[in-house]
Parts: structure tokens; sequence; C-alpha cells
């Protein structure tokens, strides 16, 4: 039986242009796939005859299918052979599916109603340390039929190449840095209680947890600059959560952020982190014997802290860096909560699998209403 697989070859760099050069980037057939700012501050004497793609000019929030048929229509049958996604993560879930052969409508291809076969070469860049996207073959996108995200999850998504280039996270603001790091510590944690971990899957959730929490120990002892001697910790952090969540799966947490994401536009890791402890907490009202134990012991010992206090330890360091907000602050009202339910159980059912244990109706419902 499989129990761990790494398709994609990880490579790093110190700077953009070593990556350029080496892997000779900049001739015709060259898809690149990017932000404004990111072509501007890095990438524009680099980019030579490869084709473009600003990825902002089609839409400032979580990407969805409307996007990716807005691009492949302005695209117009260009021929190309590699995909070079250089961004976040909603850069690198647009940019994973233009490495496939049948593209659009791209409803049907999340309804897994196209063949799916791989055709171009797909080299994946992060410009944040949370998604993990650059190592794991999910891609998501909001449908907006559906109102709500839905996760592709096909080997054919899988990058060629993952490469880390530190300096494109220089100048990541703040408030992403930290969103989007508390994303890649979920990720760990998420995949560590899964069902489907492994020891293989649980050294690098447990790597990804100790490298996350010594670096907001020191950001918080010492301000926010001193992440950016420490980024290259994160952004190994965020591979290794990538590869531990692409083997054993997310979960609940992931799984009830999604409604809030789409309905109120909150950035995934800041939707994550507001449902992380509802969910947390249900685990540990059910079943706080298990491996929950284990995992709140480990983290106690990260955290220096009793393990009963480790849940208000954490709460306390991450929101030191990113203040947790309720639903309602976000606009969610009450009826919303059964809403919010209501699409978790219709379309989540690929995360909810992976939960520590089994999450009923109500209890996801009694979650949201503890968030609230
Ligand atoms: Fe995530």
């Amino acid at each position: 039986m499989t129990q761990f697989r790494v398709k994609s070859t990880i490579q790093i760099f110190d700077r953009t242009k070593e990556f350029f050069e080496a892997f000779r980037i900049g001739e015709e057939g060259d898809l690149i796939i990017t932000i404004s700012f990111t072509y501007e501050k890095y990438l524009k004497d680099l980019v030579g005859k490869a084709t473009v793609v600003d990825l902002l000019k089609y839409g400032t929030g979580e990407p969805n299918d409307g996007m990716v048929e807005a691009i492949l229509r302005d695209l117009n049958g260009l021929h190309y052979q590699r995909v070079i996604a250089i961004g976040g993560g909603s850069v690198l879930d647009v940019a994973k599916i233009f490495a496939l052969k049948n593209i659009s409508p791209v409803q049907d291809l999340f309804e897994r109603k196209l063949d799916i076969v791989k055709e171009k070469t797909l080299i994946t860049v992060p410009t944040t340390c949370g998604t993990g996207s650059e190592v794991t073959n999910i891609s998501i996108l909001e449908i907006l039929n559906k109102k709500t995200k839905i996760g592709l999850a096909v080997d054919e998504l899988f990058a060629d190449d993952a490469v880390l280039i530190p300096e494109l996270l220089e100048t990541l603001p703040f408030g992403a840095f930290t969103a989007s790091s508390i994303d890649a510590f979920i990720h760990a944690v998420e995949s560590y209680l899964s069902p489907k971990a492994n020891a293989f899957t649980e050294m690098f959730s447990k790597n990804a947890m100790e490298l996350i929490l010594k670096g907001y120990q020191i950001i918080a002892a010492q301000g926010k600059e001193a992440r950016i001697p420490i980024m290259k910790d994160f952004l190994t952090a965020s591979t290794y959560a990538g590869i531990a969540f692409g083997n054993a799966g997310c979960a609940a947490v992931h799984a009830l952020s999604y409604p809030l994401g789409s309905v109120y536009h909150v950035p995934h890791g800041e939707s994550n982190y507001a449902i992380l402890y509802g969910v947390f907490h249900k685990y540990m009202s059910i079943c706080p014997e298990g491996k929950i134990k284990v995992l709140n012991e480990f983290l106690a010992k990260l955290l220096e802290c009793k393990v009963e206090k480790v849940y208000q330890e954490m709460e306390e360091l991450f929101n030191s860096l990113l203040p947790k907000k309720s639903l309602s602050s976000y606009g969610v009202t009450k009826p919303q909560l059964d809403e919010f339910t209501d699409s978790v159980i219709a379309n989540q059912g690929r995360l909810m699998a992976n939960n520590y244990v089994e999450l009923s109706r109500e209890d996801v419902f009694e979650i949201y209403s503890s968030l609230y």
C-alpha cells in the first residue's frame, strides 16, 4: 500500500535570476502566470519571449472558475509547453489547471466530467509561505454557480518542479505572512490527525509545526522584522506541511472555512484561523484520549506550557500576530450558520473524510455556533 510520495523535484535558489537561468525560462512556449506586483519587482527584466498572465487583471479575490475561463479566452489558442506559476495560492491553483489538456468548461472539469490529461510541464514557485500548493496535486477554485470552493485533486496537477526562492517572500506584507503561515500550521495539524497519516507524513507535519511555532516565538519576542532572516524556515515549513497534507489530507478546519471564505471573501489562512479552535475543542469533547492527546503533548513541549493550557497558549501566541475574529464580526448572520453547515455537508466530503473523529451535521452546526 502506498504510504507516501513526493512527485515534484524540490529546488532552492536564493535569487529569482538564478532560477530563470537554471531553467532557461524566457523562450516562446513559456507561459508565466503571476501577479503584477511580482512581475514588476522581480520578473520584468527576466521574462524574455515568455507570455505573461497577470492574474489580478481577472479579479482580486480568491480564484474562481470564471477567472480561468477569461484567461483561456484571452490566450486565444496560444501554444505553450511550460507553465511557470510564480505567486501565492491563488496563482498556483489557477496555473496548475493550465498544465491540463482539457480545461473548459472549468465547472465540468471540477465535477470530473472532462478527461483529465496532463499536457504541459508545470513549474511552481510560491511567493507566500502557506499553501504548500507547490507540492500538492490539488487545485481549489470557487465554482461560481455553486457558491462554494471545490477542490480538484488528481495526480495530473503535481508540478514537475517546485522551486523555493526566499527572495520572493522578502516583500510579503506582515498580514499576508501571518495568514499564510497559520494556514501552513493548520495543514500540519490537520494532516497529523488525519486517519490517513502515517510515520512518514507525521515527520513532515511535526517538523512544520516546530519550525512555525519557533519562528512565531522569535517574532513575538523580537518584532515583525525578525521574520525576514528566518523566512527560509517558514518557506521550508510550508512545503513540509504541503507534503504532509498532500499525502494525508486536510480536514474539518478547511472544510468549515470554505463557506466563510467564499461568501465573505476572507483570505484563506485567516478564515481557517477563525475556525481552528472551534474544531479542536469539538474534537477534544468527543475523543480527548486519542491521537490528539499526543499532538497536544508535542505542542505543549514546543510552547513550554502545561498540556491543559496548550490551546490557550497557542491562541495567545497566534493572536499577537493575527487577532482572531468571531464569525459575526465578518458579517455572518445566524441563519447563515445553517446554510454554511448544509454547504459543508453537501460539498466538503473529500475533506470531512479526513477528520480526526466523525463529525455529524449537528457537530458542524455547534462548531459554527461556538465561533459566532
Ligand atoms: Fe490551506
